[in-house]
């Protein structure tokens, strides 16, 4: 079908959540995209942090090709191999003793909402109180909504669910005057993704870990965008050492298959039978993808090769931020990077880029936001940069 014909059936067939851009795409391989009308992209988005291999990475695609051929699914009433392999893979690789499968971000996060919940009822004398962070993003079920730190994606859909108290993201006191008898959980991003790129300091970290250690609390991180080498770790906790009872992830675990995951200690893994549940969690073609993508991105030789390009893509978009006054900052870890721009000229400038047949994106609507696939080199970093750079030079010109 043509762009023309994919545009009239979305609108007559697909319910309207997503404000679209103007391209399909057919094909991929490597960091490229093909669409369509035949145009070929440079993409510095990875469908929102998921496609951290890249397209038709041949390791993914074999593996996914191979499990198709034996059987897709079974039900979790049965043993599921590769599942049992992803666990002990990614058990081995965190802090973590035991792993439950669901299919997305949002579903692993109500999973460890969840298992707090169970732990504080049982264990906590029946704490069930959370602190999440102002623009945060833990997804759009109606409880993950709630623990989203942003009133635009709740305001429709009120009632939502008890028990949540929001604080500032980086603002240790806030975080402190937050917290009471009835605290069970805090729950983090270690880098805030749709919030705009945000990070904190490494002595906010510091004080965060120490205060849920004095106060018994459940900490919980969000690493459903940070995750699976993103910042160039495995998982960002790892940055600042924090020491987590619950991570979660999904996005790029499956490298575009459909994949969730809870991963937690053994001292707060104590769901029962019946307790929790998913047809599809952990299915033979999401863990057969996520066995090729964690074999990959584990090596520690991946993960120094992210933070390196990480390191140069900064350094040149620092250039950027000394020849324009418009271009305010840059931050972010490894491939997760903002660039602070005049709030007005965010849109614009994404436009622009996608004229250019270059897929970026924005966040929190302060910051242009890259999330290549990380096997991205250092010509394609020095692609972006030129094109932002000829962009900002018209806008320093017609600003004159
Ligand atoms: C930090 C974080 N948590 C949760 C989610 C929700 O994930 P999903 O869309 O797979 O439900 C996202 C999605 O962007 C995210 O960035």
């Amino acid at each position: 079908m043509d762009l023309k014909t994919l545009k009239e059936k979305d609108k007559q067939y697909i319910m309207n959540t997503y404000g679209k851009i103007d391209v399909s795409f057919v094909s991929g391989d490597g960091v490229k995209l093909y669409d369509t009308e035949g145009n070929e992209y440079l993409d510095f988005f990875a469908g929102i942090a998921v496609n951290n291999l890249g397209y038709s990475y041949p390791k993914v695609v074999e593996a996914i090709k191979n499990q198709a051929e034996k059987i897709m699914h079974s039900s979790n009433l049965y043993y599921i191999e590769p599942q049992i392999k992803l666990a002990e893979l990614l058990v081995k690789n965190t802090i973590f003793d035991k792993v439950f499968f669901a299919n997305s971000g949002a579903e692993a996060n109500e999973g460890a909402i969840k298992l707090a919940r169970k732990y504080g009822k049982l264990k906590l004398n029946g704490k069930f109180d959370i602190i999440t962070m102002k623009k945060s993003f833990h997804g759009r079920t109606l409880t993950t909504v709630t623990a989203t730190g942003q009133e635009k994606y709740q305001k429709h859909f009120t009632p939502l669910t008890e028990g949540f108290k929001y604080a500032e993201f980086g603002n240790i006191e806030d975080l402190k005057s937050k917290i009471d008898d009835n605290t069970l959980a805090i729950m983090i991003e270690v880098i805030q993704g749709e919030g705009g790129v945000n990070i904190a300091p490494k002595e906010y970290w510091e004080e965060l870990q120490k205060l849920v250690d004095e106060k018994g609390i459940l900490l919980i991180i969000d690493e459903v965008q940070t995750g699976v080498g993103r910042t160039g770790y495995l998982y960002a906790y790892e940055i600042y050492g924090l020491k987590p009872h619950m991570i979660t992830s999904a996005k790029a675990l499956g490298n575009g298959l459909p994949i969730g995951a809870l991963l937690a200690t053994d001292e707060v893994s104590i769901f029962e039978p019946g307790d929790h549940a998913s047809t599809f969690g952990g299915n033979f073609m999401a863990t057969a993808s996520g066995i090729a993508v964690v074999e990959e991105i584990s090596k520690k030789e991946f993960l120094y090769g992210v933070r390196k390009k990480g390191e140069y893509f900064r350094f040149k978009l620092n250039e950027l931020v000394k020849k324009y006054n418009f271009v305010k900052s840059v931050r972010g870890k490894g491939l997760m990077i903002g660039l602070e721009i005049e709030s007005d000229l965010i849109k614009d400038t994404v436009e622009k880029m996608l004229k250019r047949k270059i897929l970026i994106g924005s966040a929190g609507g302060v910051v242009l936001r890259f999330l290549p696939p990380l096997i991205i080199e250092e010509k394609d970093i020095d692609a972006v940069v030129e094109n932002l750079d000829e962009i900002f030079e018209e806008i320093k010109k017609d600003r004159k």
